[in-house]
Parts: structure tokens; sequence; C-alpha cells
């Protein structure tokens, strides 16, 4: 039967070479890669039944892990037979060399046209050794180390098997309540494209290895706008905050060649994503000329039912083709009805065509048709997972990723000798948590605790008290976590330590599933009986450094007022207690800048840096409450976007534009001076903003457009410099069409979005 494989294959040859003109046998004498691939394709889609093709398009679930709500009885058995029938294109969820292979070998032995099956997965933030949440990543603003993330996640996913991650999560988000912020870059278009760009990069590689997998930027779009912050929600979002907003790292992927897409669960002015066919087929395919292949999401086919956008699950499968999405996920609807709808002329043929000619060009680039069971090398996934190079690169991606919020008093970096230390908290002794969510490639109990990295500090007396429980019961799967409201019988214990220690290292926050999909919040406190405990902690010793795990950003006004050290150390992954643990010693200078806004309360939420002005943004009679704010809280957040602070102090002068104005192509140099003034060396993000003052439609009081991580020693003085053309200062106008309006601008530099140093220009056609 492996014979029908490379039958196939020879005959896909055979009829390029004549295609050609030319009596070759081999793939690679053809014009250019490209060309030939797609002659490939074209050579194999001629030999497809209808059928066949609609089975291209249908991608299924495996038969254990499921990652979205579980199929119905009897499908595993359908699966089964359809797979050997030829009906499937891709599978998800299915890991490791030995079920790859099984799998794969059914598809190419057992079915008539031998195609191979692409595998997917959801390879988030790792596949066994596990790097940061995305979002903390984001806080790295380090674009090399976020490319070596994924290029390691790549590397262990394609080592067992798999083809395909479902990442980069692109989705730009201003509310923490949602629980995938966690996934994504944060609130920033411009930081957002950036870090799409290098993760893209790092999943796909130059060129496809058995190292790297094919990336899938997600969800297309404007998931991440779901009212109130609850998942899967409406969505009801304007015109220019999806394209000025929610589009640009979408587009930045594919503009570095991302080879997938995959749509979104939520409507988009009153038509769910998944049928949108303005989106998929106007925007992504015609106008960003996106030659990849778009998937579903889980079942986002079939929620156009619930939806009340398509009457059943035929007339979905109706919208979703001739809108563009090219494979369902999970919902049967293309493997059920599409070849159907095809022959009552309801999708036209030529939409099968297309979207299986974008399938099968992946599986040729990927090497899948020259051999299947490339990826199936068992020696090979023996050898990569967990590589000690990797565990460096997930380690130096943690330190990266963390992000020092307070240090009042010089607490940190704690001395390495001669301190009795209080370590308090459950999560600090937990192994799992670290690794937070979308980590289904990873084994439970395999992350390096803070008490562990703290423990290859000897110096010191460490003593370990829990405090209280985070959670009391399982955590993957409950309907609400099973948080501790109410057991506090270890405070007694935790109090009494402190009381005898000279520092408290408290490690407090968010279980790692406590954020995730399906996992929004209403409230932005630590959960359970923490913020107690922190305050009866506080009561008796206040040498507290609060170390937070958590996967969204919290709003902690009263621990910012009163503790004097917060290290913000979200879910570091495999390496976290060791990362946690240098950077509370200062073997590690942290640099990180927050990618989203602190807000003091959940009331403020969505709080994000880039807002509008409004008409009435102040006033100078204070009496006055005729103006754009709250009674009870300021409209500033408790830590803004791009903040982060250094065991090194920087001071910034000498904003200087080389001249007050350019035009058309022209271009603007403006510098800055950032002095190290402390005694230690330090890394810093100088961040440069821009304000356009009047345009056709309004515009924020300040947008992110440009950065630079730099090192610079103590006492020494970097002068830093950004261009300003025309590309930067373009926006999605009123004309409906990105272009540079001319006018009056605010140039702003400094090391957060709270930025002081100023100047202007002005910009003509
Ligand atoms: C999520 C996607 C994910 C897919 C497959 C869905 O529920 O929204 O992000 O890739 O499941 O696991």
């Amino acid at each position: 039967m492996k014979n029908k494989f490379i039958a196939l294959s020879l005959l896909a040859t055979f009829i390029i070479s004549q295609s050609c003109g030319k009596k070759t046998n081999s793939f690679a004498s053809t014009p250019s890669k490209n060309n030939a691939i797609e002659r490939k394709v074209d050579s194999v889609l001629r030999l497809m039944t209808l059928e066949e093709k609609v089975g291209q398009m249908n991608q299924y679930n495996g038969f254990w892990d499921v990652t979205g709500p579980t199929p119905a009885e009897g499908q595993a058995a359908l699966k089964y037979e359809n797979l050997k029938k030829g009906l499937v294109g891709s599978m998800l969820n299915v890991k490791g060399v030995k079920d790859t292979r099984a799998l794969q070998k059914i598809a190419v032995e057992q079915t008539r046209l031998g195609i191979p099956l692409l595998f997917g997965f959801d390879v988030i933030h790792g596949y066994k050794t596990i790097s940061p949440i995305p979002l903390a990543e984001a806080a790295s603003w380090d674009m090399e180390a976020m490319r070596r993330s994924a290029e390691i996640a790549a590397a262990e996913a394609a080592a067992s098997g798999l083809h395909w991650t479902f990442a980069p999560m692109v989705d730009i988000s201003r509310d923490a309540r949602w629980g995938r912020v966690m996934e994504g870059a944060g609130e920033d278009p411009y930081l957002g494209s950036q870090i799409a760009i290098a993760r893209v990069k790092g999943f796909q590689g130059d060129h496809f290895t058995e190292f790297s997998v094919a990336a899938c930027t997600k969800h297309f779009a404007g998931y991440a706008f779901a009212e109130s912050g609850r998942d899967y929600n409406t969505v009801d979002i304007s015109d220019n905050t999806l394209h000025n907003i929610i589009l640009p790292p979408f587009k930045a992927t594919v503009e570095a060649g991302v080879k997938t897409f995959m749509n979104s669960f939520n409507e988009l002015e009153g038509i769910p994503a998944t049928g949108n066919a303005y989106l998929q087929r106007e925007l992504l395919k015609k106008e960003w000329n996106f030659d990849g292949f778009v998937v579903s999401d889980w079942g986002s086919l079939a929620e156009m039912i619930p939806h009340g956008y398509a009457k059943d699950l035929k007339q979905a499968t109706e919208f979703a083709a001739n809108a563009g999405s090219d494979m369902d996920m999970e919902s049967y609807g293309y493997v059920t009805y599409l070849a159907g709808l095809v022959k009552e002329g309801k999708v036209s043929e030529a939409h099968i065509n297309d979207a299986v000619r974008r399938i099968l060009k992946l599986k040729f680039e990927l090497g899948l048709f020259d051999n299947p069971y490339k990826y199936c090398d068992e020696a090979r996934e023996k050898a990569t997972i967990g590589k000690p190079e990797f565990q460096e690169g997930v380690l130096d991606m943690a330190r990266k990723s963390i992000v020092l919020l307070k240090n009042d008093k010089e607490l940190l970096p704690l001395r390495k000798t001669g301190q009795k230390i209080a370590v308090i908290g459950a999560l600090a002794n937990d192994k799992t948590s670290p690794l937070g969510s979308w980590r289904i490639g990873a084994d439970d109990n395999t992350a390096i605790s803070v008490l562990e990295g703290l423990a290859k500090y000897p110096g010191n007396t460490i003593t370990y008290e829990k405090g209280a429980d985070v959670v009391t019961g399982p955590t993957l799967f409950p309907k609400e976590l099973n948080i501790n409201t109410t057991d506090k019988s270890g405070f007694d214990k935790a109090v009494a330590l402190a009381k005898k220690s000279d520092v408290v290292v408290m490690v407090l926050g968010e279980h790692g599933l406590h954020s995730g999909e399906g996992r929004s919040r209403s409230e932005l406190d630590l959960p359970g009986v923490q913020q107690e405990l922190l305050e009866a902690v506080y009561a008796v010793n206040p040498n507290i450094v609060l170390v937070l795990n958590n996967g969204r950003p919290l709003a902690l006004p009263w621990a910012d007022a009163h503790i004097p050290a917060i290290v913000e150390a979200w879910q570091l992954g495999t390496q976290s207690g060791n990362a946690i643990a240098q950077v509370l010693y200062g073997d590690y200078n942290p640099s990180g800048k927050l990618p989203m806004t602190f807000p003091r309360n959940v009331g403020q939420v969505p709080i994000y840096y880039n807002h509008k002005n409004t008409g009435r943004p102040s006033t100078n009679d204070p009496q006055s409450v005729f103006w754009s704010h709250y009674t009870d809280v300021s409209n500033t957040p408790l830590y803004p976007f791009g903040y982060g602070l250094s065991y090194a102090k920087f001071a910034y002068s000498d904003l200087k534009i080389s001249a007050p104005s350019f035009s058309g192509d022209g271009k603007l140099t403006v510098t800055v001076k950032v002095k190290n003034t402390s005694k230690v060396t330090g890394k810093e993000v100088v961040q440069l903003y821009i304000r356009d003052l009047f345009a056709s439609v309004t515009r924020p009081v300040k947008e992110l457009k440009g950065f630079e991580l730099t090192e610079i020693k103590a006492g020494e003085t970097k002068t830093i410099s950004f261009t300003i053309d025309q590309k930067l200062i373009s926006f999605y106008t009123a004309n409906k069409k990105w272009e540079a309006e001319p006018g009056d601008f605010k140039v702003m530099i400094g090391g957060s979005s709270a930025t002081v140093l100023e100047a202007d220009f002005n910009y003509t056609h």
C-alpha cells in the first residue's frame, strides 16, 4: 500500500514535468520553488474527487485530548471510518511520534490517494519545555528572545510529530477580565506586530526543516473585544478600532510569511467571523494577498447557529465555505454537507479548489509529500525534548519577562548571606501553576518552584510557610476553579514566621489555570484569602517582597500603597523559580516593561494608554463635575503600559528633533540622551510615542511608534535615535485607507507610556 503514495508522488511529478515541457523526474528542476509547488498542487488536485477535496478541508480532533466542548458519542468510530476514506485533511491534539505515525500510516497507506495528514497542536508557549506565558514574554520587549522561545517550542513540537502550531495569538486586548489576555502580547498594535513577526519567524524559521512548524495567526478578528471581558461574548467595535488597533498585527504576520490563519468565535458587525467574507476573502486573501489557508476555530462554524446567523449546520457550512474559511475544525459541517452544497450550486467548486490548493500547498512546503513521516523519528524525539540548551533558552526568556513594579528602600536585590528569609504563599511551592494555561504538551509538576530556585542560594536561612492554599481541588476542567475562600488555618504559622524573619518573600496571585480560554474574571484582586494573608503578614513585618504570579493584569492598590517591593513574575514556565531567584538576588537585573496597563480597580477596565482625549479630558475648575472622570477613583492606572523598573536608574534628557517639519517621503530624526545614574549596569526599553493632534478621525493621546532595548553601563550616557517618516504617522483615515495626513504632531520619549520629554513637528504632503 505504501507504493500507492509513492505512485501518487511520481504521477504528480510526471504531470508537472510534462506541463513544463521538460522530461524530468525531479521537482527541483522547475523554475521557482513556488511555481513548482503550485504545479504539484494542481497535479494532485486534478486526481481528486469532490469528496476527497472536501475531505482535505475537514479537521478532526484526535481521540484523546480535547481543547473545546467534548464531541458527541460515536464520533471516534466515524472519524476512523472517514480517515480511511480520505475524508480528513488534518488532525489536532494528536501528539508524539508514536500516535502521529500510526494515524499518518492510515492516511498514506489506506486511502485512495495517500495524501498525508497535517497535525496541528496548540504549542502556545512551549511544548514540553515551557516558556513564560506569551503576555509575560511580551514584557521583555526583546524580539530576539521571543523568536528564540518560539524556535525552541517549534523544535520540540516538530520532534514530536507535529507540523503546525495554532500560534501566535495576536489579539490586541484591553480588558484584563478576559482570561485569554495571557496568550497575547497585550494592548498595543505596534508592539504586538513586532512580537507577532518574531513569533512567526521563530516557529517557521526561514524555511521548513524537521525542527520548525507552520504558524497560525489567530483569532481573526476582534475576539479580545468580547463585551465585559466575558469569553465568547458579543463584539461590537468600530471600523476605526478594527483597522487601527486590531488588524495591524494580523497584517504584519502575513507580510512575515505566516502559513495559516484561524478565524474566531465572535461576530463583527453582526456577522460571525467564520462566515465573514469581508474579513477572509476581501481583506485577508485579496487585499493582503495571503496565500495560506484559514482554519475555523473549534466548532466556530456550527456556532453560527446559536449566534442566530445560520439556521442549521448545512447553512453554516455554506456560509463558512463561501466566506473563505478553508478548514473546518470540529464542526463536522464540511465533511457532512459541503460536497452536496457544491452539487446544489450553493458553493462553487472554484471555492473548494481554492481552499484545497492552499491546504495542499502547505503539505508540499512542509515536505510531507516527499516524506509523510518526515516528522516521525523516535530517536530525534527522544534527543530533542527537554534539551539543556532549551532549558537555558526558556530560563533566559523567563528572566527577561519579569517586571519590577516597585522597589522602595531598595529592599531588592536581597542580600545573599546572613538573612532570615520567610517564604510565604502556596504558589511558592507549586511546580505546576507556573506552567500557566495552554501548555497541553507539558507534564504537571515540571516547573522549578520559587522555593527550589531560592534554595540555590545557600547563604541565607530560608523557611517556608504556605499560609493558605490558592486552590483546593482540581483546576483543569471545573467550571469554576476551586478557589480557597475560607481556609485561613495556616495564617498563624505564617505570621509567626514572618515576625522572626528579616525579609518576607510572599508569592501570591492566580493559579496557572485561572486564566486562559473560558477563564474570565469579574474581579482583578488576589483570589481567595490571599489579600487577607498579605495584610496579616504585613502587620507583623512590613519588609515584604511581593512576587506576583498571574496571567493577566491585576488591580492591587493596597499592595502598591503598602508593600515596599513588588515583582511581577507572571507564570514563567519550566524555569520559573530559577528566574525569580536570580532576579531577587540581583544576579539578573530586571528590564521588563508592562505590555498591558494595570488598573486601580475593575471599574476602570477597559483601561489602555492609547485612549482618545474626549471632548472633556480635564477641567481647570476643581469643583466641576462635568468632565470625563470617576468620582471614586482617578483616571490614571496603577501601573501604565510600558512601565517597569530596574536595579539601575535611568535619566532622560536632551530630546532633539532634526527639523521642525518634514514632507512627503522625507523624514526626521529624534534623539534623546539616556543616562544610567546608578552603580549597576542595566537594560532600558527607550520608548517613542507620537500624537497626531488633529486628523480626519480622532486619534489617540499617544501611540507607541518605536522602541529600543539597550544596555547602559553604570554612569554611562547613551544617545538613542529614532526615525520618523510617513509610514510611521500613517493610520486608517476617514477615507478608509492607510495614509499620512498633513498636520501637527507631538513626539514623546521615555521609559514608559507616562513619558515626560516631548517636542513638536509638522508634516505636509
Ligand atoms: C481556541 C483556539 C485553539 C483551538 C484548538 C479553541 O477553543 O479558541 O485558540 O487553537 O481551540 O485547540
